[in-house]
Protein backbone atom coordinates (compact mmCIF):
# COMPACT_ATOMS: atom_id res chain seq x y z
CA UNK A 1 0.00 0.00 0.00
CA UNK A 2 1.40 3.09 -1.08
CA UNK A 3 0.96 6.28 1.39
CA UNK A 4 0.66 9.72 -0.03
CA UNK A 5 1.69 12.62 2.64
CA UNK A 6 -0.65 15.32 3.28
CA UNK A 7 1.61 19.03 2.58
CA UNK A 8 1.24 19.26 6.77
CA UNK A 9 2.98 16.18 7.02
CA UNK A 10 5.35 16.94 4.33
CA UNK A 11 7.06 20.22 6.08
CA UNK A 12 7.23 17.30 8.99
CA UNK A 13 9.34 15.06 7.19
CA UNK A 14 11.01 18.29 5.51
CA UNK A 15 12.22 18.56 9.16
CA UNK A 16 13.53 15.16 9.43
CA UNK A 17 15.32 14.60 6.58
CA UNK A 18 16.87 18.12 7.05
CA UNK A 19 18.09 16.84 10.38
CA UNK A 20 19.74 13.65 8.68
CA UNK A 21 21.33 16.61 6.35
CA UNK A 22 22.61 18.89 9.17
CA UNK A 23 24.07 15.85 11.04
CA UNK A 24 25.96 14.85 8.22
CA UNK A 25 27.16 18.15 7.60
CA UNK A 26 28.49 18.08 11.41
CA UNK A 27 30.45 14.66 9.72
CA UNK A 28 31.57 17.15 6.94
CA UNK A 29 32.94 19.35 8.83
CA UNK A 30 35.33 17.32 10.91
CA UNK A 31 36.02 14.29 9.01
CA UNK A 32 39.61 13.61 8.46
CA UNK A 33 41.91 11.17 8.18
CA UNK A 34 43.10 9.44 11.27
CA UNK A 35 38.80 9.96 12.50
CA UNK A 36 37.12 6.58 13.42
CA UNK A 37 33.74 5.39 12.03
CA UNK A 38 33.19 4.99 15.61
CA UNK A 39 33.85 8.57 16.22
CA UNK A 40 31.29 9.20 13.49
CA UNK A 41 28.46 6.98 14.92
CA UNK A 42 28.96 9.29 18.06
CA UNK A 43 29.16 12.63 16.56
CA UNK A 44 25.65 11.47 14.65
CA UNK A 45 23.83 10.36 17.77
CA UNK A 46 25.10 13.37 19.67
CA UNK A 47 23.73 15.37 17.09
CA UNK A 48 20.41 13.99 16.64
CA UNK A 49 19.44 13.80 20.30
CA UNK A 50 20.27 16.97 20.74
CA UNK A 51 17.63 18.01 18.51
CA UNK A 52 14.61 16.21 19.67
CA UNK A 53 14.85 13.23 17.41
CA UNK A 54 16.15 9.27 17.98
CA UNK A 55 18.61 7.31 15.17
CA UNK A 56 16.13 5.11 13.84
CA UNK A 57 18.90 2.27 12.54
CA UNK A 58 19.38 1.57 16.17
CA UNK A 59 17.60 -1.72 16.92
CA UNK A 60 16.19 -1.80 13.33
CA UNK A 61 15.66 -5.43 12.75
CA UNK A 62 18.52 -5.74 15.55
CA UNK A 63 21.51 -3.17 13.72
CA UNK A 64 23.66 -2.80 16.51
CA UNK A 65 24.80 0.66 16.14
CA UNK A 66 23.18 4.06 15.51
CA UNK A 67 24.35 4.59 11.53
CA UNK A 68 25.90 2.53 8.53
CA UNK A 69 29.15 3.54 8.17
CA UNK A 70 31.20 1.88 4.49
CA UNK A 71 33.97 2.32 3.95
CA UNK A 72 35.36 1.84 0.41
CA UNK A 73 34.69 -2.00 -1.08
CA UNK A 74 31.86 -2.12 1.71
CA UNK A 75 28.25 -1.17 -0.41
CA UNK A 76 26.30 -0.35 2.46
CA UNK A 77 25.65 -1.44 6.05
CA UNK A 78 29.18 -1.48 7.38
CA UNK A 79 29.60 -1.07 11.37
CA UNK A 80 31.72 1.70 13.00
CA UNK A 81 34.43 0.35 14.32
CA UNK A 82 37.70 1.02 15.99
CA UNK A 83 39.98 1.25 12.46
CA UNK A 84 41.07 4.74 11.44
CA UNK A 85 40.25 5.81 8.13
CA UNK A 86 43.11 6.65 6.39
CA UNK A 87 44.21 9.47 2.92
CA UNK A 88 42.41 7.51 -0.45
CA UNK A 89 39.64 6.60 1.39
CA UNK A 90 35.87 6.77 0.85
CA UNK A 91 33.22 6.44 3.75
CA UNK A 92 29.28 6.79 3.23
CA UNK A 93 27.57 7.55 5.88
CA UNK A 94 23.61 6.38 6.07
CA UNK A 95 22.14 7.82 8.86
CA UNK A 96 18.25 7.51 9.61
CA UNK A 97 16.35 9.70 12.39
CA UNK A 98 12.78 10.07 13.76
CA UNK A 99 11.71 12.93 14.46
CA UNK A 100 7.90 14.32 16.05
CA UNK A 101 6.80 10.46 14.53
CA UNK A 102 8.41 10.52 10.35
CA UNK A 103 11.34 8.99 9.31
CA UNK A 104 14.08 10.85 7.61
CA UNK A 105 16.71 8.73 5.89
CA UNK A 106 19.89 9.77 3.50
CA UNK A 107 23.46 8.87 2.70
CA UNK A 108 26.67 10.90 1.45
CA UNK A 109 29.59 9.46 0.01
CA UNK A 110 32.50 11.51 1.96
CA UNK A 111 36.25 11.12 0.59
CA UNK A 112 39.29 11.43 2.42
CA UNK A 113 41.90 13.88 0.86
CA UNK A 114 43.52 12.71 -1.81
CA UNK A 115 41.64 9.84 -4.00
CA UNK A 116 41.98 8.96 -7.37
CA UNK A 117 40.77 9.34 -10.31
CA UNK A 118 39.08 6.52 -10.73
CA UNK A 119 37.07 6.40 -7.36
CA UNK A 120 36.57 10.25 -7.57
CA UNK A 121 34.78 9.82 -10.94
CA UNK A 122 32.65 6.98 -9.50
CA UNK A 123 31.24 9.37 -6.78
CA UNK A 124 30.50 12.07 -9.01
CA UNK A 125 28.72 9.72 -11.65
CA UNK A 126 26.89 7.79 -8.62
CA UNK A 127 25.63 11.73 -7.50
CA UNK A 128 24.25 12.64 -10.95
CA UNK A 129 22.54 9.06 -11.16
CA UNK A 130 20.70 10.13 -8.18
CA UNK A 131 19.97 13.56 -9.77
CA UNK A 132 18.84 11.66 -12.87
CA UNK A 133 16.58 9.43 -10.82
CA UNK A 134 14.94 12.36 -9.11
CA UNK A 135 13.91 14.16 -12.71
CA UNK A 136 11.80 11.33 -13.46
CA UNK A 137 10.44 10.85 -9.91
CA UNK A 138 7.25 13.49 -10.90
CA UNK A 139 3.23 12.98 -11.11
CA UNK A 140 2.14 9.96 -13.34
CA UNK A 141 5.72 8.73 -14.17
CA UNK A 142 6.02 5.24 -13.18
CA UNK A 143 8.90 3.52 -10.62
CA UNK A 144 10.84 2.02 -13.58
CA UNK A 145 11.40 5.10 -15.06
CA UNK A 146 13.29 6.37 -12.14
CA UNK A 147 15.24 2.91 -12.00
CA UNK A 148 15.75 3.26 -15.78
CA UNK A 149 17.62 6.43 -15.70
CA UNK A 150 19.31 5.49 -13.01
CA UNK A 151 20.89 2.08 -14.34
CA UNK A 152 21.35 4.38 -17.82
CA UNK A 153 23.90 6.62 -16.16
CA UNK A 154 25.73 4.61 -14.69
CA UNK A 155 25.69 0.62 -15.92
CA UNK A 156 25.02 1.51 -19.53
CA UNK A 157 27.10 5.05 -19.78
CA UNK A 158 29.81 4.19 -17.58
CA UNK A 159 30.13 0.60 -17.42
CA UNK A 160 29.47 0.53 -13.83
CA UNK A 161 28.17 -2.50 -11.40
CA UNK A 162 24.23 -1.53 -10.06
CA UNK A 163 23.69 -3.35 -7.08
CA UNK A 164 20.46 -5.46 -7.55
CA UNK A 165 20.04 -6.83 -3.54
CA UNK A 166 19.33 -3.34 -1.91
CA UNK A 167 16.84 -0.92 -3.22
CA UNK A 168 15.14 2.29 -2.09
CA UNK A 169 11.84 2.38 -0.95
CA UNK A 170 8.47 4.64 0.19
CA UNK A 171 9.00 6.71 3.59
CA UNK A 172 6.72 7.90 6.05
CA UNK A 173 5.74 7.00 9.56
CA UNK A 174 7.88 3.86 8.61
CA UNK A 175 11.28 3.44 7.39
CA UNK A 176 10.06 1.17 4.66
CA UNK A 177 6.97 1.34 3.17
CA UNK A 178 5.81 1.15 -0.70
CA UNK A 179 7.13 0.63 -3.21
CA UNK A 180 10.67 -0.80 -3.29
CA UNK A 181 12.34 1.51 -5.79
CA UNK A 182 15.48 -0.61 -7.82
CA UNK A 183 18.06 1.36 -9.44
CA UNK A 184 17.87 -0.77 -12.66
CA UNK A 185 14.59 -1.61 -14.43
CA UNK A 186 12.19 -0.54 -17.10
CA UNK A 187 10.80 2.40 -18.41
CA UNK A 188 7.27 2.45 -17.95
CA UNK A 189 7.17 -0.01 -15.82
CA UNK A 190 6.39 -0.62 -12.09
CA UNK A 191 3.66 1.26 -9.51
CA UNK A 192 2.53 4.80 -11.06
CA UNK A 193 3.88 7.83 -9.26
CA UNK A 194 1.01 10.42 -7.72
CA UNK A 195 1.76 14.13 -5.88
CA UNK A 196 2.97 13.62 -2.05
CA UNK A 197 4.60 10.27 -2.50
CA UNK A 198 7.70 10.11 -0.83
CA UNK A 199 10.15 8.27 -2.47
CA UNK A 200 13.99 7.30 -0.53
CA UNK A 201 15.72 6.96 -3.64
CA UNK A 202 19.31 5.87 -3.13
CA UNK A 203 21.76 4.40 -5.90
CA UNK A 204 24.14 1.85 -4.45
CA UNK A 205 27.04 1.60 -7.65
CA UNK A 206 30.22 -0.49 -8.18
CA UNK A 207 33.23 0.41 -9.65
CA UNK A 208 33.18 -3.38 -11.35
CA UNK A 209 31.20 -5.95 -11.04
CA UNK A 210 27.16 -5.81 -9.45
CA UNK A 211 27.77 -9.19 -7.20
CA UNK A 212 27.70 -8.45 -3.67
CA UNK A 213 28.01 -10.64 -0.26
CA UNK A 214 27.17 -10.44 2.89
CA UNK A 215 29.38 -11.07 5.84
CA UNK A 216 29.57 -13.17 8.90
CA UNK A 217 27.94 -10.35 10.94
CA UNK A 218 24.94 -10.49 9.06
CA UNK A 219 25.00 -7.38 8.04
CA UNK A 220 28.36 -5.69 6.06
CA UNK A 221 27.74 -5.85 2.55
CA UNK A 222 30.88 -5.82 0.19
CA UNK A 223 31.80 -5.97 -3.51
CA UNK A 224 32.47 -9.56 -4.34
CA UNK A 225 35.50 -8.14 -6.27
CA UNK A 226 37.19 -5.76 -3.45
CA UNK A 227 36.73 -2.91 -5.82
CA UNK A 228 35.04 0.20 -4.05
CA UNK A 229 31.47 1.14 -4.00
CA UNK A 230 29.23 4.43 -3.58
CA UNK A 231 26.05 5.13 -2.62
CA UNK A 232 24.10 8.16 -2.23
CA UNK A 233 20.41 8.65 -0.80
CA UNK A 234 17.98 11.48 -0.89
CA UNK A 235 14.26 11.74 0.72
CA UNK A 236 11.97 12.96 -2.40
CA UNK A 237 8.39 14.49 -3.05
CA UNK A 238 6.53 13.76 -5.62
CA UNK A 239 5.23 16.38 -7.11
CA UNK A 240 3.51 17.58 -10.92
CA UNK A 241 6.65 18.83 -12.38
CA UNK A 242 9.24 18.67 -10.37
CA UNK A 243 10.24 16.48 -7.06
CA UNK A 244 10.59 18.25 -4.02
CA UNK A 245 13.73 17.11 -2.44
CA UNK A 246 13.28 17.13 1.29
CA UNK A 247 16.89 16.52 2.29
CA UNK A 248 19.90 18.87 1.36
CA UNK A 249 23.56 18.23 0.23
CA UNK A 250 24.28 21.73 -0.32
CA UNK A 251 24.96 22.25 3.23
CA UNK A 252 27.30 18.70 3.27
CA UNK A 253 28.81 20.01 0.32
CA UNK A 254 29.30 23.32 1.57
CA UNK A 255 30.89 22.06 4.38
CA UNK A 256 33.12 19.33 2.46
CA UNK A 257 34.07 22.27 0.53
CA UNK A 258 35.25 24.10 3.49
CA UNK A 259 37.18 21.60 5.37
CA UNK A 260 38.68 20.08 2.23
CA UNK A 261 40.25 23.63 1.62
CA UNK A 262 41.46 24.18 5.69
CA UNK A 263 43.12 20.04 5.38
CA UNK A 264 44.90 21.09 2.28
CA UNK A 265 46.01 24.20 3.69
CA UNK A 266 48.01 22.63 6.09
CA UNK A 267 50.70 21.61 3.49
N1 LIG B 1 19.31 3.53 4.16
C1 LIG B 1 19.17 2.12 4.48
C2 LIG B 1 17.80 1.65 4.11
O1 LIG B 1 17.01 2.44 3.75
C3 LIG B 1 19.57 1.87 5.84
C4 LIG B 1 18.91 0.78 6.62
S1 LIG B 1 20.09 0.10 7.62
C5 LIG B 1 19.41 -0.46 9.03
O2 LIG B 1 17.47 0.52 4.10
F1 LIG B 1 20.34 -0.49 9.87
F2 LIG B 1 18.46 0.33 9.43
F3 LIG B 1 18.89 -1.61 8.80
CO1 LIG C 1 17.07 4.10 2.71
Amino acid sequence: MMLHKTEAEIASMKQAATLVSKTLTEVARVLKPGMTTLQIDTICNDFVRDHKAVPSFYNYRGYPHNVCTSVNDVVVHGFPNEVPLKEGDIVTVDMGVILDGWHGDHAYTFILGNVSPEVLQLVRVTKESLYKGIEKAIVNNRVGDISFAVQEHTERKHGYGVVRELVGHGIGRNLHEDPQVPNYGKRGTGPKLKENLVLAIEPMINMGTKEVYTEDDGWTIRTRDGQPSVHFEHDVCIKRNKALILSDYSIIEAAEKANAELNSSYY
